[in-house]
């Protein structure tokens, strides 16, 4: 366990507290261990890294070190970080995030290039962002372009509440509406020049041997049943009836669906679709337009 808290008569400084928990975490075979310690040790503080640095040989109080402390013992037992700091930040801006939402991930930027690409200067766009989750995608959409209007939907109540209050947050709460349903279910009959989606899409097979950390994020929100692909052969086959002429349909894909996923987009009159890898090289946004 770590010792900070107990130690009175030590001078545990920021610097050599960062030191000590680096060196824990990395023994517990955690990813990114000082990068963690120092982003845990920053919430504890309200400091940011460049000020943890500036601030070095400063000593922490007593209380600051048991609220290190706890912190460190959760993440140690697996709890993701972003759960523990209750922020992630996504394409520069800052998400509040919690267990009842999937951590936003760096790689679902792209589907935020791909969907401001293909909004181009359309000023009256609508967009619908389905499976919004913390509200990352149709937040950020409706924060870069002023005139646009979101409807973002999602089939857990909890995670709304989430996506409710990074709407007010960014100040994008009069053009994002919120609705609770199965998949196209809220939007019967509406249509959209711009359907973005980041399903679940991981195999139910494959969840178990997903890292803890994964596995601490809802379930409904990972699983994409037996092939990966329930959910998103549902979109595909729904969301013509969405799309206004010309309209683009983008969603995040698992890492090697991109074969399967243009299949389906073919079958469904979308037949230029494409899929764009990430930066690893894995099958990342699939993107198909309505003619
Ligand atoms: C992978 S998360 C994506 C969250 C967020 N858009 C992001 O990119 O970080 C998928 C989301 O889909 C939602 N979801 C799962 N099944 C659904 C369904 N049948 N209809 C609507 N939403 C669903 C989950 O609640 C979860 O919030």
């Amino acid at each position: 366990l770590p010792p900070f808290a107990g130690a009175v008569e030590e001078t545990w400084t920021i610097g050599r507290v960062i030191a000590w928990t680096s060196e824990f975490f990395k023994r517990k075979g955690l990813d990114s261990p000082r990068l963690t310690a120092e982003l845990l040790l920053g919430s504890v503080l309200s400091l940011d890294r460049v000020h943890l640095y500036t601030d070095f040989d400063r000593p922490l109080q007593k209380d600051e070190l048991a609220a290190f402390r706890a912190l460190v013992q959760r993440r140690a037992s697996g709890e993701p970080t972003h759960y523990l700091l209750g922020r992630r930040e996504f394409y520069g801006r800052s998400f509040r995030v919690d267990p009842r939402v999937l951590v936003p991930r760096p790689e679902t930027e792209m589907l935020i290039e791909a969907a401001l690409e293909c909004l181009g200067d359309h000023s009256q766009a609508r967009a619908l962002d389905l499976c919004t989750g913390s509200g990352c995608v149709g937040v950020t959409l409706a924060a870069e372009r002023p005139s646009l209007r979101v409807v973002a939907t999602d089939a857990s109540l909890p995670a709304l509440e989430v996506a409710r209050e990074n709407a007010s947050a960014h100040g994008v709460a009069d053009r994002v509406e919120l609705r609770a349903g199965d998949l196209f279910a809220p939007v019967a009959r509406e249509r959209f020049e711009l359907i973005t989606a980041n399903p679940p899409y991981v195999e139910t097979s494959a969840i178990e041997g997903l890292s803890p950390e994964v596995r601490r994020e809802p379930r409904e929100a990972l699983d994409g049943g037996p092939d990966g692909l329930t959910l998103i052969r549902r979109l595909i086959t729904g969301a013509r009836e969405h799309l206004s002429p010309g309209g683009c349909l983008l969603f995040e894909i698992g890492d090697r669906q991109g074969p399967a996923v243009l299949d389906l987009l073919g079958t469904a009159g979308f037949p230029g679709a494409s899929v764009q890898k990430d930066f690893a090289g894995f099958d990342r946004i699939a993107r198909a337009h309505r003619d």
